[in-house]
């Protein structure tokens, strides 16, 4: 019998070993406790990111796309049992060594020879040792956020923080039937069926400040159209407002969906004076969502950090 469908309720929320802007860690237990979904068919995720929520729904059938290609590939040789957890101990731990020796200059050398060779052991290294956990590409799809200026960054707690979230991820993806593609949120939204459910977490509209995250007034208007001609059930996370906006696409694009909304706390720097309260939404398609509005809302709004 199929367990995985929803509504479920998430006592322990999954935290990925990727980090990434616009990560859903903290609006996992919001998004899975409004949709309503019989879990028989795939759970498809076009824009995965650091696969927070994949991980908290853990699927059995699934489509995990991104555009990101380190991302996904990562995630597949996981998956594949082509890199372990203790394959990623002893890396860091060599690399980590190496970095507290040598300073700043070894996440600068790690960064170059990851722009040339896409080693998905130095992804995470990179990720996990960059300033703010921030995933920024430039123009030419290379890597190029600075260094936390941490040299003792992996110690030891912090790799078997790591390694433990990578074996996570390994227990959760163990025999499920997971396709992992790289590309275009067109290319995998082909054949969906009336099993299936998409979920979708596009970037936001006009931050051209990354190579991977570029999306346009003309990708937000086909995702609408795409989306509501899918014959299966769909929702998308989008910010809905902050102190100073709103965001005028939802209405633009999205009429016709329930709209649950949570209230989150967003840090723009280090102090907490600097914290912006943002509502978020998740639009969902009618037939597919909870008939309650659970309580997860209501308490206090969560803190979520920008990065
Ligand atoms: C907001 S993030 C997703 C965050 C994710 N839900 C999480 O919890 O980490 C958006 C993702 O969409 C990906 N992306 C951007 N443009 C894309 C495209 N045209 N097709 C597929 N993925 C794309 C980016 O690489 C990024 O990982």
């Amino acid at each position: 019998m199929n367990t995985r469908g929803l509504p479920r309720t998430v006592q322990r929320v999954i935290v990925p070993p990727i980090k990434c802007q616009g990560i859903k860690t903290k609006l996992t237990k919001f998004i899975l406790s409004n949709i309503s979904w019989h879990g028989q068919g795939r759970w498809i995720e076009p824009f995965l990111g650091s696969g927070a929520v994949l991980f908290n729904v853990q699927p059995d059938y699934a489509i995990v796309n991104d555009i990101n290609p380190h991302i996904i590939r990562l995630y597949q040789m996981i998956y594949e049992g082509k890199i372990f957890p203790e394959t990623v101990r002893k890396y860091l731990t060599e690399e980590g060594k190496k970095l507290l020796l040598k300073g700043e200059d070894y996440y600068y050398f790690v960064r170059e020879r990851f722009n040339k060779s896409g080693d998905p052991l130095d992804f995470i290294f990179l990720n996990r040792s960059c300033f703010n956990g921030v995933m920024r590409f430039n123009k030419k799809g290379e890597f190029n956020v600075p260094f936390c200026r941490k040299t003792d960054r992996f110690r030891q707690a912090y790799i078997t923080k790591i390694v433990n979230q990578i074996t996570q991820i390994r227990n959760i993806m163990k025999g499920k039937a997971w396709e992992f593609r790289i590309g275009d949120w067109r290319d995998c939204l082909h054949h969906v069926t009336p099993d299936d459910f998409v979920y979708l977490d596009p970037p936001y509209i006009g931050r051209h400040t990354d190579y991977y995250q570029q999306w346009t007034e003309h990708d937000a208007a086909e995702l609408a159209t795409v989306t509501q001609h899918l014959p299966c059930g769909f929702a998308l996370s989008m910010w809905k407002e902050n102190r100073y906006r709103q965001n005028q696409h939802i209405a633009q694009y999205w009429n016709g969906l329930i709209e649950r909304t949570v209230s989150h706390f967003y840090h723009v720097g280090s102090t907490e004076d600097l914290r912006n309260e943002m509502e978020e939404a998740l639009l969902i398609k009618p037939g597919f969502a909870t008939a309650i509005t659970p309580s997860v809302e209501s308490d206090k709004p969560l803190q979520l950090t920008f990065v």
